[in-house]
């Protein structure tokens, strides 16, 4: 069974068609790109799958989970997490709180023991020091803990809010071009921490990027959007020869 089964999906607005008629199957494991020029309805399509946005047709599954149709925070505990297009990270709270953040999610204990600070909420406090940590050491993050989030640098900020998005312990990572504004040199190491992730913890990643050259780099299977529609899907390598799929990046 595949973890991510999307049917027949689509959504309009006014008279326009941002997604129509969109298929996906990403199996457990998988590092799977989504490209497409500006405005192909790729964040379009990440709102579908994450509740933003109700899909007027078709079905989303989720492990075998209809997720379709349900709010941000159900579909979120169902084990899907993002990142954003533009990074929104709480800037006033220092990195390590960032992170714990999307790990309060997970944890169980009263909001009263967290109020009287008992020994259990102590324990648990502890124990999310310790992951939080855990996590932004995979980042390279650990040494700026009590830096406030607005003061790293953009290309950390980037990371940062990877970290958090996996706090949340998801079966399904979506990133929105979580390489947008980073320099040559902070593109090629994030893309490593990716490939990392995937690796490490067996993460599936569904990853979205305009440039295809950067996700036909580290993607086993691409699906290229053009104005709300599938263009081209299957094999990296295949995909990257389609001649529909070269035609319409020339113009780029
Ligand atoms: N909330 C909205 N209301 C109206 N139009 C929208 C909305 N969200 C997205 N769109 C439109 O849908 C199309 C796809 O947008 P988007 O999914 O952001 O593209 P991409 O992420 O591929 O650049 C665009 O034409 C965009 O203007
Ligand atoms: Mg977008």
């Amino acid at each position: 069974m595949a973890l991510l089964e999307i049917n027949n999906l689509g959504i309009s607005f006014g008279g326009l068609r941002a997604v129509d008629a969109f298929n996906l199957k990403i199996e457990k494991g998988q590092l799977y790109g989504l490209i497409g020029p500006n405005g192909a309805g790729k964040t379009t399509a990440f709102n579908l799958l994450t509740g933003v946005y109700k899909p007027s047709q078709g079905r989303v599954l989720l492990d075998g989970e209809d997720i379709t149709g349900k709010s941000v925070i159900e579909i979120n505990r169902t084990g899907v997490a993002r990142t954003f297009q533009n990074i929104r990270l709480f800037h006033e709270l220092p990195v390590l709180d960032n992170v714990k953040v999307g790990l309060h999610n997970q944890m169980e204990y009263s909001t009263l023991a967290g109020i009287l600070r008992l020994p259990k909420y102590r324990k648990v406090e502890k124990e999310m020091n310790q992951k939080a940590m855990e996590l932004l050491k995979v980042f390279d993050l650990d040494g700026d803990a009590e830096t406030l989030a607005g003061n790293l640098p953009y290309g950390k900020q980037r990371k940062l809010e990877i970290a958090r998005a996996l706090a949340t312990n998801p079966k399904l990572l979506l990133l929105d071009e979580p390489a947008a504004g980073m320099n040559p040199n902070e593109t090629k190491e994030l893309m490593d921490t990716i490939r990392f992730i995937r690796d490490e913890f067996d993460m599936t990643i569904l990853l979205i990027e305009h440039d295809m050259k950067l996700v036909g780099g580290i993607c086993e299977e691409l699906t290229v959007l053009s104005f709300g529609q599938i263009l081209a899907q299957g094999e990296t390598s295949a995909v990257l020869k389609d001649p529909k799929v070269i035609t319409a990046y020339l113009g780029e």
